[in-house]
C-alpha cells in the first residue's frame, strides 16, 4: 500500500538530525491514516495524535536550539511556524474532546498539507542556512547524548 506521505529526497533539507526526524514525523501521521482508514477507532487514533504532538515538540525544539545557536536571522518567524502548528492541532484535539464523531480525515490532510509546505519552504531555508554556517556538521558529545536518547524514547530518528 502507498504511504499516505511519501518520503523522497525532494523533502530533505541537507541535515541529518533535521531529516531524520522529518521522516519520523511522515511515519507518524502515515500510521495515524492507516488507524483511520483501518476503523481502529478514535481511541487509537488519539493515542497516535498524543504521541505526535510529542514528538512535534522535540522536533521542534531540535530546530529552534539550532537555529539559535547558529545566529539564523529567520528564527523568531519560524518560531511562530511551529506555535501556529501546536496551537492548529490542540484546536483539533479540542474539536474532537467535543465531538467524538468530526471526521478524522480533517486532521489528516490539514498535517499532510502544513508538513510538506513547511518542510519545502521553511525548514528547507533553515537547512540551507545551517548547512552554510557549518551547524549541520559539527555535533558535539552533548548533543549527540540528546538525540540519541531522545532516538529510544520514541523509537526511532535522531541517531546522532
Ligand atoms: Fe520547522
Ligand atoms: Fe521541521
Amino acid at each position: 500500500m502507498k504511504d499516505f506521505i511519501e518520503w523522497s529526497d525532494t523533502l530533505s533539507v541537507g541535515v541529518e538530525e533535521i531529516d531524520e526526524q522529518h521522516k519520523g514525523l511522515a511515519a507518524m501521521v502515515n500510521e495515524m491514516s492507516v488507524a483511520i482508514d483501518g476503523g481502529w477507532g478514535k481511541e487509537a487514533r488519539d493515542q497516535i495524535l498524543v504521541r505526535l504532538i510529542e514528538y512535534t515538540r522535540v522536533h521542534f525544539a531540535t530546530e529552534e536550539s539550532l537555529m539559535s545557536i547558529s545566529s539564523y536571522a529567520g528564527l523568531k518567524i519560524h518560531k511562530k511556524q511551529h506555535e501556529n502548528l501546536i496551537e492548529i492541532v490542540k484546536s483539533y484535539v479540542k474539536k474532537y474532546d467535543e465531538d467524538p464523531n468530526a471526521s478524522s480525515y480533517d486532521l489528516l490532510f490539514f498535517l499532510k498539507k502544513w508538513l510538506v509546505d513547511h518542510i519545502m519552504k521553511d525548514d528547507k531555508a533553515m537547512g540551507d542556512y545551517l548547512v552554510k554556517v557549518g551547524t549541520a556538521k559539527t555535533k558535539s558529545k552533548a548533543r549527540k547524548s540528546l538525540l540519541g536518547w531522545l532516538g529510544s524514547l520514541f523509537g526511532f530518528g535522531n541517531r546522532g
